[in-house]
């Protein structure tokens, strides 16, 4: 396995990905463990990440020592490789301008490292490499053993090696995409130059899992709260894999989920893995209280609070439970400068059922922390949850509360959700010719808004008044920034159709062309 010294960089995660891409276990540490945990771990190779102070100066963070006397390659990205210099007797020097941004990167002689591994070779024979570069100082003198690996014309060191004891350091970051070649870079360190295997792969993590959450847990009980999404739907199964009837799960329903929402989850949960799972029906409670309110943000506060409030009541009376589980995954950890990345600056606090272990007095446990979201995927369906579940869309925790504009009621969420789910049939039923996809997996996210609005229509002899809705599809990688779908005209077309005859009370239906931003993609 890999271990991976975190000083704080944003995109520290991205090399954990690549590292697990090329199916080589990894973890990623801060970089301040002692050099008694460097020692223990066990690692076949150690790489840097960079930090997030623009100047080496700001940091005064440090590798552990041992990490340059066990014998094992280092790779040093970044702030990483200026460290490296530093604590091996080179030079780094501050104040210099920071480069930001794209730059394309000479490689010198031949290096285990970057042999063969260029994007574009110069009229005298050297070979470029196209890099992502952000920093503001830069080694100016090398550490004794090591030759220069690469440069650009403002970053006269931008790459350095020291073969012998296997040392490589690079001031560019391998990890993000940018970096044409920087996954062939990442593979080559961890496979060949560090010699593992890639043979990580998510039976082995289902076993090692299993048995941590029963060492964790012992005898003891196990709360969950379970909401139809990916995370809690994975976190349940493994969790229920590893200590069956130990674990309780509970299901609310606050009465603004999707058509049939709460009879598939109960199907899959109760049907086929026979878990313990509590059903609430607190639809009259969350729309009681949510009657006459029309503000997003109240809206969403009272959602999160009632929830809170069902989910807890329910706890107290599994008098035995010890734990509470939640599907945490490691994005989250990260966007909330969680345990592990100690260093990351916070983004934004998230939070999956908010406030409820210290309320609760539970023990947490959550065995999906250190995965990625695909990787979460891909663990459900190892376990047996069925890929529609597993491959669906996410859904907002406050659910069709945010898709109804304005005031709640119960008759516009019963419309809203047969509208929905015709749109959402329909997407998976009609595939792209040029791919072979459907168009639900040629998008990130599909929905259906309600609009508290009534139109004129016409219908038979007759002239209708009724409500509207808006479709939205969109496509995006990171959901901070996203496109509206360019759906195929004839597919709008059916949906109207279907939904404007098969929905009695809706007699109009548009489409949401608004990109975020300056939208956002739901619409409260
Ligand atoms: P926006 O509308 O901000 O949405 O562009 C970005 C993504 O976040 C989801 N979202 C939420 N998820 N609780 C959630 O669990 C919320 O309150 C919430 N609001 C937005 C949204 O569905 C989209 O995927």
């Amino acid at each position: 396995k890999i271990l991976i010294l975190d000083f704080g960089s944003q995109v520290t995660q991205l090399i954990a990905r690549r590292v697990r891409e090329a199916h080589v276990y990894c973890e990623i540490h801060p970089c301040d463990v002692s050099d008694d945990f460097v020692r223990s771990f066990g690692a076949k190779g150690i790489i840097l990440s960079g930090s997030h102070a623009s100047v080496y100066e700001e940091s005064t963070d440090r590798a552990p020592g041992a990490v340059f006397e066990l014998g094992v390659p280092v790779l040093g990205i970044c702030y990483g490789m200026q460290t490296m210099a530093q604590q091996l007797g080179g030079k780094v020097e501050g104040g210099h301008k920071r480069e930001f941004g794209y730059a394309e990167v000479r490689a010198h002689g031949h290096t285990r490292l970057l042999d063969g591994i260029e994007d574009l070779r110069t009229p005298e024979g050297h070979g470029m490499l196209k890099v992502w570069m952000s920093h503001g100082d830069k080694v100016t003198e090398l550490p004794a053993g090591f030759k220069l690996m690469a440069s650009t014309p403002s970053c006269p060191i931008a790459g350095m090696a020291d073969e012998t004891r296997r040392f490589y350091a690079v001031q560019f970051h391998p990890e993000v995409t940018h970096t044409l070649q920087g996954d062939k870079l990442l593979r080559r360190f961890v496979l060949d130059i560090c010699g593992t295997q890639p043979d990580w792969v998510m039976k082995d993590h289902i076993a090692e899992a299993v048995e941590a959450i029963r060492a964790q847990v012992g005898n003891e009980e196990v709360i969950l709260g379970l909401s139809g999404g990916v995370d809690s739907s994975v976190a349940a199964a493994l969790i229920h894999r590893a200590i069956g009837d130990q674990l309780t799960c509970v299901f609310v329903d606050h009465g603004l989920l999707r058509l049939d929402e709460g009879k598939q989850v109960m199907d899959m949960f109760v049907g086929k893995l026979h878990a313990k799972v509590v059903h609430v029906d607190a639809s009259e409670q969350f729309l009681g209280k949510l009657a006459g309110v029309s503000d997003p943000e109240a809206k969403r506060k009272i959602i999160g609070r009632e929830f809170v409030e069902v989910f807890q009541a329910e706890a107290k009376k599994l008098t035995n439970a010890k734990w509470l589980a939640q599907g945490t995954i490691y994005p989250d950890v990260i966007e909330s400068g969680g345990a592990k990345s100690k260093k990351a600056v916070t983004i934004k606090s998230h939070h999956n059922v908010g406030g409820l272990p210290e309320t609760l007095g539970l023990k947490l446990l959550e065995p999906l922390r250190d995965l990625f979201k695909d990787e979460v995927r891909e663990l459900g369906v190892a376990l047996g949850l069925p890929p529609e579940m597993v491959y669906r869309h996410p859904f907002p925790g406050p659910g069709l509360g945010v898709r109804i504009l304005g005031e709640i009621k119960r008759d516009y969420a019963d419309l809203l959700r047969r509208a929905d789910a015709i749109f959402i049939e329909e997407l998976r039923n009609t595939r792209d010719e040029k791919t072979g996809k459907t168009w639900y997996e040629l998008t990130s996210q599909a929905f259906t808004v309600f609009l508290p609005v009534k139109s004129v229509g016409v219908m038979g002899d007759g002239r209708t008044y009724d409500y509207v809705v808006a479709l939205r599809a969109v496509q995006t990688t990171d959901f901070m920034t996203a496109d509206w779908a360019e759906l195929p005209y004839s597919l709008l077309k059916r949906v109207s159709g279907r939904i404007i005859n098969e929905v009695r009370g809706i007699n109009r239906v548009t489409y949401d062309v608004s990109s975020k931003p300056p939208a956002t993609i739901e619409w409260e």
